[in-house]
C-alpha cells in the first residue's frame, strides 16, 4: 500500500508506477501537483518527459476533513463506471482509464487538461444552448449504459450522501450554523426544518434513493462534475455512481441549473430533451430537494445570493418538492 500526496517524492511513485506497468520503458516524472479544487481524495497531476495523467486516491475519510470517514472502496466505484462507459456512445466525454490498483486505492486517468470545472454558471447566471444540449447527450448515454451485473451498490457512499441531502438540512439541530454562512440564513431555513409535511415527503424520496433501480447514474451531476474545456465538455468524478432511477441525476441537474439562473422552466426543457419518458414529478422533488439542501444544508456552494433571493429559491423549491 502506498499513500500519495502532492509532496510525494517522484522517485517514489516512479518506481510505484513502473512497478505496476503504467510507465512506457523511457517514461520519467517531471513534476507532481495537486490536480484542482477537490475535497474527497488525493487528486494530483503527475507530468512526465511524455504525458500529464491524473492519479486519484481515495482514503477511508474525507481528505480535507479527516476526522470525517468515508468509505474507501469508493475508487472502486469510479473505476467500475468508466469502465463501463469506455464501451458506450459517449465514452469520448470521460477520461481515459490508464491504471487501477486495488489494494492501493488509486486510479491513474487521463489529464483533460487545463479545464474548468462548470461552477462558474452561478456566477454567469446562464449556461449556453450548447452545454445544456451536450450535458443532456452525456446523462443519457449513461442512463442507456449496460452496467456489468456486478455494478457496486455503493451503498456506503449512498448512505453518507442520503445523510447530506435528505437528513441533516432537515435537522432544526444539526450542530451546523447558517448565520455562518450568511446571517440571517438560520432563521430563514426554520419554516422548512420544521414543515412536517414537507419532511415527509423529503424522507418518502431519501428511501427511494436508497433502493435499488434499474439505470446506472453518475449519482453527482452537478457543475462540479461537468468540466468545460471551449465547447468541449467531459464528466469526472462518478464515485456516487450507482443503478437507480435516471430522474435523480436528471433532478440535480435541473436544480443546479434552477439555482444559477432562477428559471425554473429547466424542469420542462429536460423533460423534453431527454430521449426517453421520464416521470416529470419525481424529477421535480428531487430537484427541490437538491435546491433546498444546497441552501440550508452543509454541502454549500459558491452561489453568491442574497438572503432575498435564496428566499424565492427556498419558496421554489419547496412547492417543487410538494407539487
Ligand atoms: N481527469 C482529469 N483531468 C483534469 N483535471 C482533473 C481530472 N480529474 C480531476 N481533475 C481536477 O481535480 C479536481 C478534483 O477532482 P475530483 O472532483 O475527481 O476530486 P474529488 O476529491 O472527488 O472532489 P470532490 O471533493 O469535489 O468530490 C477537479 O475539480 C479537476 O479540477
Ligand atoms: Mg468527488
Amino acid at each position: 500500500m502506498i499513500y500519495i500526496n502532492e509532496d510525494s517524492l517522484a522517485i517514489v511513485l516512479q518506481d510505484y508506477s513502473e512497478s505496476k506497468g503504467w510507465f512506457k520503458s523511457d517514461e520519467q516524472i517531471t513534476s507532481i501537483a495537486k490536480a484542482g479544487e477537490g475535497n474527497m481524495n488525493v487528486v494530483l497531476r503527475v507530468t512526465t518527459n511524455l504525458r500529464s495523467i491524473i492519479v486519484k486516491q481515495s482514503r477511508p475519510f474525507v481528505q480535507k476533513y479527516q476526522n470525517i470517514p468515508a468509505p474507501i472502496e469508493r475508487i472502486a466505484v469510479e473505476h467500475t463506471f468508466y469502465k463501463s462507459i469506455q464501451n458506450s456512445s459517449i465514452n469520448h466525454y470521460t477520461p481515459n482509464i490508464f491504471g487501477f490498483d486495488p489494494e492501493s486505492f488509486i486510479l491513474v486517468m487521463e489529464d483533460l487538461g487545463d479545464c474548468d470545472d462548470m461552477s462558474f454558471i452561478y456566477q454567469d447566471r446562464t449556461i449556453s444552448d450548447q452545454h445544456f444540449n451536450k450535458l443532456i447527450t452525456i446523462i443519457s448515454g449513461i442512463h442507456g449504459t449496460l452496467p456489468p451485473s456486478d455494478f457496486p451498490d455503493n451503498i456506503k457512499m449512498r448512505e453518507l450522501n442520503h445523510q447530506h441531502i435528505f437528513i441533516l438540512p432537515f435537522l432544526t439541530d444539526n450542530g451546523f450554523s447558517l448565520d455562518d454562512i450568511q446571517p440571517g440564513l438560520q432563521q430563514l431555513s426554520m419554516p422548512y426544518k420544521e414543515d412536517v409535511i414537507l419532511k415527509r415527503q423529503v424522507t418518502s424520496i431519501g428511501e427511494k434513493y436508497l433502493s435499488n433501480g434499474q439505470t446506472l447514474l453518475h449519482g453527482d451531476y452537478y457543475p462540479g462534475s461537468w468540466m468545460s474545456k471551449n465547447d468541449s465538455l467531459y464528466i469526472i468524478d462518478p464515485e456516487f455512481g450507482f443503478i437507480g432511477f435516471p430522474e435523480f441525476d436528471l433532478g440535480v441537474m435541473a436544480a443546479h441549473l434552477i439555482m444559477a439562473t432562477d428559471d425554473s422552466s429547466f424542469i420542462e426543457r429536460i423533460e423534453k430533451t431527454y430521449p426517453k419518458p421520464i416521470d416529470i414529478e419525481l424529477l421535480k422533488k428531487i430537484a427541490g430537494i437538491e435546491i433546498m439542501r444546497r441552501l440550508i444544508g452543509l454541502a454549500q456552494l459558491p452561489l453568491n445570493r442574497t438572503l432575498a433571493e435564496k428566499t424565492l429559491l427556498l419558496q421554489m423549491s419547496k412547492n417543487m418538492i410538494l407539487s
